[in-house]
């Protein structure tokens, strides 16, 4: 598992670009709704400021690597109810923790 999962690192750790490069190349995403200016990976992106939680996400095709704090909960939730929109979908990164209950 890698550490920085653990950390206070894990706030702003940014997707690999590689990685998100092959996603992108299947989703076109449109939007990044969990960012800051020097991280985004989509032009359309919302900063703590603007608070991506409480943004419409209607109509994008979304790339959500959340912050990992206590906070993830209320990201996930967001995910599902904004993946319902019409004309919307959401991919989200999540670390899986299978070790714990
Ligand atoms: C794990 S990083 C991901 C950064 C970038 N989106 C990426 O994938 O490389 C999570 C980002 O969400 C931002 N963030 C935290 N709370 C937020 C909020 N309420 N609305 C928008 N962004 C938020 C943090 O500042 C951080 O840059």
């Amino acid at each position: 598992m890698n550490r920085v999962l653990f950390s206070s690192k894990e706030e702003v750790w940014a997707t690999p670009q590689t990685f998100f490069d092959e996603l992108n190349e299947e989703f076109q995403f449109t939007l990044d709704p969990c960012a800051l200016a020097e991280n985004a990976k989509c032009s359309f992106y919302f900063t703590p400021a603007e608070d991506g939680l409480a943004q419409d996400w209607h109509g994008h095709n979304v790339f959500v690597n959340p912050p990992y704090g206590r906070k993830i909960a209320a990201w996930v939730e967001k995910c599902y109810h904004e993946s319902r929109k019409k004309n919307t979908k959401v991919v989200m990164l999540i670390p899986a923790r299978t070790d714990t209950a």
